[in-house]
């Protein structure tokens, strides 16, 4: 089987990646990691990949002057490293319509909320705040707007009357890791594609994964 060459762009923790790393191990995934690349010299992400093998670059964005010298050399690593799709985990530099465009269709991100609620930062605190019952996370096409485009693939995670930050966190990011490798999965292989600015999800999906792209995690509850 082909496999898509990806580049994973992190800024920190890189735990995502990790679930990425992890899941492209499998022959019978359709994508395999090229390149990690972080924009902060320090995140512990690069140590994770490297220990795995794999090839991983820090492109740190405060030695350029401005963003356009920033992206001019990301986007050269990721053509370097020939890689099809990005996938964007906790990479938190704002892109601009230039570097968008030239990805366009082929830049994932994931965030930790049901978009279109919740864009932005600080998610967990301000679901808390506005007594949302059910959260979750969303794996979607990067476009010029942020935390914005198409989406691939959702969890509903329920938010428990005794979360705080951190716990809700942690749940939510438990479920951000089983997402992003199946929404990956789904793209790469075509299963799930664009069509008039919607994610269409190919009727010839197996079952397994049809009932996995509508999961509902709330470990305490047991996942349905
Ligand atoms: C995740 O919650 C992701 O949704 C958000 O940033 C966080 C990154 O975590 N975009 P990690 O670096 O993947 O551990």
């Amino acid at each position: 089987m082909e496999k898509k060459r990806i580049g994973v762009l992190i800024s920190g923790r890189g735990s995502n990646m990790s679930s990425l790393i992890e899941a492209c191990k499998s022959p019978e995934y359709p994508a395999e990691i090229s390149v990690v690349i972080s924009n902060r010299p320090k995140a512990a992400g690069l140590e994770n990949a490297a220990r795995e093998g794999i090839r991983a670059l820090t492109i740190n964005h405060r030695k350029y002057d401005n963003r356009t010298a920033f992206e001019t050399d990301l986007h050269q690593a990721l053509v370097d490293a020939q890689v099809e799709l990005i996938c964007n985990a906790g990479f938190l530099r704002l892109l601009t319509a230039e570097f968008v465009d030239k990805w366009h269709d082929r830049q994932l991100n994931i965030h930790p909320s049901l978009l279109p609620s919740f864009k932005g930062l600080h998610t967990h605190q301000r679901v808390l705040d506005a007594g949302v019952k059910v959260t979750g996370c969303t794996v979607h096409l990067v476009r010029t707007d942020m935390d914005a485009g198409p989406i691939i693939a959702q969890a509903a995670v329920a938010v428990e009357h005794d979360d705080d930050e951190q716990s809700l966190a942690a749940r939510v990011l438990a479920a951000e890791h089983q997402l992003y490798p199946h929404a990956l999965k789904m793209f790469a292989m075509g299963d799930a594609y664009v069509n008039n600015e919607k994610i269409e999800i190919h009727a010839k999906m197996d079952q397994a994964s049809l009932s996995q792209q509508h999961a509902i995690f709330s470990p305490r509850l047991g996942k349905a």
